[in-house]
């Protein structure tokens, strides 16, 4: 009995230096200490023996139990040592990096002009309406004094979706239908500016878009006066150029409008004396505008013996072009952020 139990301990000791892995241990303790194991069964089969031997024997098998369970104990916390450390190895993160830079986005350039305009004018009493970029033919064109016979078509080359007469769509080729809009929904006094897109049938290149973004702006009350045009005109070029800058404020043409006016200030990059960007002319137009045509009023059932008013039109890329010197308007839409992130 004694001699089993010295063999039982070599072979289980033989076996234990073996494992590598926390489950083969477990298999090994099922095994070597176990109910069932060969040791159990000694221990079981004490009672038999006669008193002086199961003395004897009981205390040899005990200390071969001790043994093997503190032999067992200390090879596990070898295997979970061993363990830990290669998963430590494994994922090994190296906390001095740099971290990764989390860029934020930014307001595009024409989204900034279009809110800065937007804010000027809006402390002056303008409130922002929109109108949809679909438009009818007659708010692009028929009530704004253009019926289909008449050139001033021809100014506006456009993107038809639907041409069946009076019922034809477009995109619309201004904001200028938005007024129409306004006049038919509201009563004097009006004070509004349409900020949107608007779209031109054209090949596109360095100053032209087939799609660009206007303000459009309608002030309807009685006694409103040319002066009351030019000075919100001025004011809103003194607020956006600065107080130095000098305005031309001379005759032009537009069927919805009598008189009809057009704005332009000083260019900014040669300041009159004449150079590429100004076409040699020293001057820069921003916008159109005039006094609200009667008819146009008397269509939308306003009575221009009663009620007068202005409106005026202006094109929001060409403002962010002088004061940045970008020289293509095509590259505010290509979406490259290495020019969109200069802004
Ligand atoms: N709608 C015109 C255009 O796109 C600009 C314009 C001119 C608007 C005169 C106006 C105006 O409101 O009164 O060319």
């Amino acid at each position: 009995m004694a001699k089993r139990l010295v063999d039982l301990r070599a072979e289980a000791v033989e076996e234990l230096v073996k494992i590598n892995n926390i489950k083969d241990l477990d298999s090994w303790k099922i095994r070597f200490l176990g109910k069932k194991s060969k040791l159990a069964q000694i221990l079981h089969s004490l009672a038999k023996l006669p008193i002086e031997e199961r003395r004897e024997v009981g205390a040899q098998a005990n200390k071969v139990k001790m043994a093997l369970e503190s032999s067992l104990a200390e090879k596990r916390n070898t295997l979970q040592e061993a363990s830990l450390l290669s998963s430590l190895q494994q994922d090994k993160l190296d906390v001095t990096l740099p971290g990764r830079p989390v860029s934020s986005g930014h307001i595009h350039p024409i989204t900034q002009t279009l809110e800065e305009i937007s804010d000027i004018l809006r402390n002056m009493g303008f409130q922002i309406v929109e109108g949809p970029d679909v438009e009818w033919d007659y708010y692009n064109f028929e009530a704004l004094n253009i019926p289909q016979w008449h050139p001033a078509r021809d100014m506006f080359a456009s993107l038809w979706i639907d041409t069946s007469g009076k019922d034809s769509r477009l995109l619309r080729t201004h904001t200028s239908p938005t007024q129409i809009r306004v006049m038919e929904k509201t009563r004097p006094p009006i004070r509004v500016i349409a900020p949107g897109r608007v779209y031109r049938y054209e090949a596109t290149d360095a100053t032209h878009e087939s799609m660009f973004y206007q303000i459009e702006g309608l002030a309807i009350d009685k006694n409103v006066t040319m002066a009351n045009l030019k000075d919100t005109l001025f004011e809103l070029c003194y607020s956006l150029f600065g107080k130095e800058i000098r305005i031309r404020f001379r005759c032009d043409y537009f069927p919805f409008v009598e008189p009809g006016v057009e704005v332009a200030i000083e260019c900014l990059s040669c300041h009159g004396s004449g150079c590429r960007i100004c076409n040699y002319s020293g001057w820069l137009e921003i916008l159109g505008a005039g006094m609200v045509h009667p008819d146009v009023l008397r269509r939308a059932n306003i009575n221009p013996d009663i009620y007068s008013g202005f409106a005026f039109g202006l094109g929001i890329e060409r403002i962010p072009m002088l004061r940045y010197g970008v020289d293509d308007i095509r590259l505010f839409y290509r979406n490259d952020l290495r020019f969109l992130q200069q802004f």
